[in-house]
């Protein structure tokens, strides 16, 4: 119905580290060739965490963006906006606030167990509260189809997917829809209109999901119709109701498991990171002091690979051959703890060299950065604007 639409954000509250590399920016730059995709800088939902330190979350928005361009997101192709220059964001969170019951937001999972792992925070708040539904807000103002994120992320999804639901069903009526609904089914051409109709008490009468899609697919090929009967269209397939704000569906990443350089998941709580553009000479010292498997004490004793972090990361940046010679000295005590990390550190400086290459552009023209954020700004801002004229038409707010 509306064009496919990938988004995605992030919050700026920190570096980003080569597990953010591996998880989720690799994935944007695969996604940004094959949809059109908005991604965005979320710093009101960093503020939702972080009220008290706003300045972690100045100092990280531009470095953020800097290492998205470096990692090869690439703005000729994606559009790269802030969320708090697109204010009708908060419009929408506060539209649906009205109607979104409390229940739902306190359900999800991510609600309890943050306030739990975050103790030194007071995240009793209601920005908190609501960060779920800001997100929602996020997501359905551009009436996205596709949301990448990771597992932890779905249940906002899904959350969102009821919000939208509960939206159509409150706010999709329109006066005479049945009749419009009939005059666009007449625009589609009498042959695909009579398989609209077909396809329709298919699903209605007898639950027949497949007719649904193959009738979604229908007028997503139908090329005669206005913007509005195609949402008319849409909505009377599966009820009486305009679709407004259609529901998104989670494009989960692929959970590649990024060790740190103590062999836990990398992540910044645990501080076992490395940076997307830390220095070489950082990187080499971060990986050579990098604890090993305890039974080695000496370099004459063998060792287990299976109990060594180093090769944790053998396994995401090294081919079996050198797999191989890792497990084979490992075991044998034929290669030394330093001799195996080389392969390690090489890779990770080679992984990071087109990086530093593509960031020093921005770092030596800011402006450059700023133009790049400025424009997708505007974009964005176009599309929510026209959401929004449709979802105060529809909530009874367009009084001029
Ligand atoms: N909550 C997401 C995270 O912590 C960030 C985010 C905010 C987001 N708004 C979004 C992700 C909209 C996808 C779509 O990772
Ligand atoms: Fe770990 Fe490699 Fe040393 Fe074996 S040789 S303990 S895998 S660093």
């Amino acid at each position: 119905m509306f064009a496919e639409r990938v988004l995605s954000g992030m919050r700026p509250t920190g570096n980003l580290h080569l597990g953010h590399y591996h998880g989720v920016l690799k994935n944007w730059v695969r996604l940004q060739s094959e949809y059109p995709c908005f991604f965005f800088v979320a710093d009101w939902h960093a503020l939702t965490t972080h009220y008290e330190t706003p300045d972690v979350i100045e100092q990280s928005v531009w470095d953020m963006v800097i290492d998205w361009l470096a990692a090869g997101v690439d703005p000729n192709q994606a559009t790269l906006f802030i969320q708090s220059k697109v204010p009708e964001h908060a419009e929408l969170f506060l539209l649906l606030s009205m109607g979104t019951p409390l229940g739902w937001l306190e359900r999800v999972p991510t609600y309890k167990d943050q306030i739990e792992k975050l103790k030194e925070k007071d995240l009793q708040t209601y920005g908190f509260l609501g960060y779920p539904l800001l997100q929602a807000a996020d997501i359905l103002i551009y009436r996205a189809q596709h949301v990448p994120v990771g597992e932890d992320q779905v249940p906002h999804v899904e959350m969102t997917r009821e919000v939208a639901r509960r939206f159509n069903y409150l706010y999709g009526r329109e006066p005479e829809f049945e009749e419009k609904a009939l005059e666009a089914v007449k625009k589609l051409g009498s042959k695909r209109a009579k398989m609209y109709l077909e396809l329709r008490v298919a699903f209605q009468e007898r639950g027949n999901e497949e007719a649904l899609e193959q009738a979604k697919a229908l007028l997503q090929e139908a090329q005669s119709l206005s913007m509005a009967d195609r949402e008319r269209l849409f909505g009377f397939l599966e009820g009486a109701r305009k679709i407004i704000l259609p529901e998104p569906q989670a494009l989960l990443t692929s959970a590649s498991r990024m060790p740190g350089i103590d062999g836990q998941k990398m992540s910044k709580s645990y501080g076992n990171t490395i940076s997307v553009r830390e220095q070489p000479d950082e990187v080499i010292k971060k990986i050579r002091t990098m604890p090993t498997d305890p039974a080695r004490v000496r370099r004459t004793d063998a060792g287990d690979p299976a109990r060594c972090p180093v090769w944790q990361l053998h396994t995401v940046y090294s081919n079996e051959e050198t797999k191989q010679w890792v497990d084979k000295g490992c075991k044998s005590a034929g290669i030394g703890c330093l001799e195996c990390k080389q392969p390690v550190i090489d890779a990770i400086l080679a992984e990071q060299q087109p990086m530093f290459e593509r960031a020093q552009k921005y770092l030596d023209d800011p402006s450059l950065l700023r133009s790049i954020i400025a424009d997708g700004c505007d974009k964005a801002r176009k599309i929510a604007q026209e959401t929004m004229r449709e979802v105060r038409e529809a909530m009874g707010l367009a009084y001029d």
